[in-house]
Parts: structure tokens; sequence; C-alpha cells
């Protein structure tokens, strides 16, 4: 769907490039994940990618036809989710959703939409009035209201509470389901993880790991189990699981111990961004 090639981005006025030469590419019908520690270059990537900024050195291709060479004609193919969502907040949810409307050849059902997310009751409130999960949530109905085919989405869920986050994430699978292509920025490794078929790892404006969530965890991960038992008082300890059936000290004590607690340690997206960008997440 998209293809990126040594694609180099520099702000006017910065004294260094914000992307520094990254490659990658996203195929029909991929939720593609996009994770990085702040001002790694996530939004700008995004910006760069859905023709808000301009003026990037590389070569970005969609559906096989250059970037540059797309007209206006690409924005009724994609749908975008910024990452501060802008509305005109003296009008209503309706009356901004009906301005954006006529910008596109088609459009999806607004009602069910907003039904969906929880907002067809507000519909006519004015934007000012919202709180900011409403916002959100509006943002997300507007990057579905040309019926995309690839939908850009900078942190969906951020600021959400739990049940609207989850509204979100299924709407995102059900897009993927129906066919669409999703690039999807996030700071939440568990979304990310859940959602993702494939993703990149950017660190300071260059890309570090592409890969299946399944694969970094096989790649990065520790294949261990820990064992926490009594004995005397409350003891753990680690075993690798490999030959974990010939292993007498872990026989004798799932044998002959009372055991407390037994997980196999298996690594979460979370130890794998610490480990891939060096940032310890801050949530
Ligand atoms: N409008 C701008 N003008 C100049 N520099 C900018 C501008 N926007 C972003 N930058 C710089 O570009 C780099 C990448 O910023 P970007 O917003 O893409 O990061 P990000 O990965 O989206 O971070 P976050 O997780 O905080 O959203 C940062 O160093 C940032 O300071
Ligand atoms: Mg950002």
């Amino acid at each position: 769907m998209f293809q990126i090639s040594n694609l180099r981005f520099r702000y006017p006025r910065a004294k260094e490039d914000a992307i520094r030469g990254i490659s990658f590419e996203f195929r029909e019908g991929e939720i593609f994940g996009f994770l990085g520690p702040s001002g790694a270059g996530k939004s700008t990537t995004q910006k760069i990618m859905t023709k808000i900024l301009k003026g990037f050195k590389g070569q970005i291709l969609y559906r096989g036809r250059d970037l540059n060479a797309w007209g206006r004609e690409i924005f009724n193919d994609i749908g975008v989710g910024f990452e501060v969502p802008v509305h005109f907040s003296k009008l209503t949810a309706m009356e901004n959703i009906d301005f954006y409307k006529r910008l596109y050849r088609r459009t999806a059902d607004v009602e069910s939409l907003l039904k969906r997310v929880g907002l067809w009751d507000d519909r006519n409130k004015k934007v000012a009035e919202f709180s900011q999960g409403m916002k959100i949530r509006l943002n997300f109905v507007r990057a579905l209201l040309n019926d995309p085919k690839v939908l850009f989405l900078d942190e969906p869920t951020n600021g959400l509470d739990p049940q609207n986050a989850r509204i979100i994430k299924d709407m995102i699978l059900e897009f993927k389901r129906s066919g669409g292509t999703v690039f999807l920025t996030t700071h939440m490794m568990h979304d990310a993880d859940e959602l993702c078929d494939r993703i990149a790892f950017i660190v300071n404006g260059e890309i570090r790991e592409i890969d299946s969530p399944k694969n970094l965890k096989l790649r990065f991960g520790r294949r261990v189990v820990e064992v926490e038992y009594k004995d005397g008082g409350t003891k753990k300890a680690t075993f690798n699981m490999d030959g974990l059936g010939f292993n007498e000290q872990f026989l004798d004590i799932i044998r002959n111990k009372e055991l407390v607690t037994m997980h196999s340690g298996e690594t979460t997206l979370d130890d794998i961004f610490i480990k891939v960008t060096g940032v310890k997440l801050h949530e």
C-alpha cells in the first residue's frame, strides 16, 4: 500500500533531521504499528505520508505511484486521525461532520459511526461543551468519514477510558476485517500487541526493528518458568523452559512442595520497547 524508501525530513529552521533515512512498507489489509519514544518522529512520519508536511527527501509510493504525483484525489482514499483533535468548537458535532462530509466523494454511514462511539445522543451539542474523551471519539469518526482504504491513526486511544478504548480498538479490527489498511502510532504497548500485524520501532528518526509482535517476543524473549513455593517461608526459583521435564530441581518442587504461583516468563512488548529503544516507559 505504502512503500517508504530513505525518507528524510528536516523542519524549517531545525538544526538536525527529524527523520533520518527510514525505509519500510505496509501492505494492504495490514495493521502496521509505529512505536517509539516521545520525539522519535512518529507524528512527523504520519504527517509526511498524509501530505500535510511537504519537502521530504527520499521516495514514498502509494499503490505504486509517487506520493508527489498524487493530487487531492488521494484524500478520498485515506482517513487521518490527528494526534491532537481539532474541531470547530462553536459548531455541534453533527455540524462538524457535515462540514467535512462535503469534502469527500464518498462518505460512511455517520449515524452508525456516531452510535458506535456513543456520541449519537450528543450530536447536537456544541463541541466546546464536549469532554476530552468525546472530542477524541469525534476525531476517530472523522477519520472514518470518507470510508477510507487506509487509516492513519496517531494515538487513537490516548486519553480514553478503558471502555471507550475497547470500542475504538474493536472498530480498528473491524476496519481491518473489512479489507482496510491501518498505520497506527501508539504509546500503548498492550494495544500494539493486540492490534498490530507488524511493528516498527523508531528512535531518534531511525527505525531500529520491524517485525510481528510474535517474532519480536521470540527474538527478545526469555523462555523461563518462575515458580513460587512454600518451603519454610515462600521461596522463588527460575528455570529455563528448555529441558524442564528433566530438571530434577524443578520436578522436586512441583512433586513435593506446595506451589504458590507459577508463570512462564513471556516477554511483553513493554520489555522489548525498553530493550530496543533504551527508553523506559513512563506510564
Ligand atoms: N513543527 C515542528 N517544528 C520543528 N520541529 C518539530 C515540529 N514538530 C516536531 N518537531 C521535532 O521533530 C521531532 C519529532 O517529533 P514528532 O512529533 O514526530 O515526535 P513523535 O514521535 O510523534 O513524539 P510523541 O510521542 O511525543 O508524539 C522532535 O524532535 C520534535 O521536536
Ligand atoms: Mg506524536
